[in-house]
């Protein structure tokens, strides 16, 4: 038993806090009561499951305790997640959306493996072994119009692969939370530079950056964009 006392979050939906609104911790409501994903820490309050959300291990964390301007979540949406790994942050976006659909692409196959062990339980995300550098190579795979596009890909092309994902699948005025990693773009040049350049990126391609979030506290050499197509 555990005498924290868990509140939902003043701004995102079905995200959950604990602790002092400047300083506070997050959870999701678990989808799977029982089930940890990354061992995290489970917490029941007043008869409900909460996981821990460790911005440390998921970017999306880190975003929303520094406050982005927009809400763009909701219980319904379908959702391309690019770099799903072995499941760590796609499981909260999971308790997040829980009567909505996520698309979990990752390339690497050991990862994949993982991710399936890690979520199999979780109906509402459906795995993809794929390369995010080609998006119709998993159209077969994807029925519903897509509301938000997540990528978290440490590769040097990052824009360009965000852009041709969302041309492909995302609806118009949907969204994008791009994670930008300047190291895996250009390690010499000022992280600063890179990232006005990413952004130039997608503005020319017609996406408006309507937050840049540094989270440099929680993810070294990172940003995350909402982007609006
Ligand atoms: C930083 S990790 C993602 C962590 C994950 N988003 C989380 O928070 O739980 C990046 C992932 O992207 C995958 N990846 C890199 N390039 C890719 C590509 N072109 N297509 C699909 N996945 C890719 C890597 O294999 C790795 O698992």
């Amino acid at each position: 038993m555990s005498n924290i006392t868990i509140r939902a979050h003043p701004k995102f939906s079905n995200v959950y806090i604990s602790g002092l609104p400047q300083n506070p911790k997050l959870y999701s409501k678990n989808l799977i009561p029982g089930n940890k994903v990354y061992g995290e820490r489970l917490i029941t309050f007043k008869g409900e499951e909460y996981r821990e959300w460790d911005p440390f291990r998921s970017k999306l964390a880190a975003m929303i305790l520094e406050k982005p301007s927009l809400e763009f979540l909701k219980k319904d949406l379908s959702c391309l997640y690019l770099g799903a790994s072995s499941g760590t942050t796609i499981s909260h976006l999971s308790d997040i959306v829980y009567e909505g659909v996520i698309y979990g692409v990752e390339f690497a196959e050991r990862s994949m493996r993982q991710l399936i062990q890690n979520t199999d339980k979780r109906k509402n995300i459906v795995p993809l072994l794929g390369n995010a550098n080609f998006p119709e190579s998993y159209a077969k795979s994807i029925f519903t119009p897509i509301d938000l596009v997540y990528q978290d890909i440490a590769q040097p092309n990052q824009a360009k692969i965000a852009i041709e994902n969302c041309d492909y699948y995302l609806k118009n005025k949907g969204f994008l939370i791009l994670a930008i990693k300047s190291q895996s773009i250009d390690s010499v040049e000022k992280s600063e530079k890179i990232y006005m350049q990413e952004k130039k990126i997608l503005e020319k391609a017609g996406y408006v950056i309507i937050d840049s979030i540094n989270i440099h506290k929680y993810a070294a050499n990172h940003i995350i964009l909402t982007v609006q197509k």
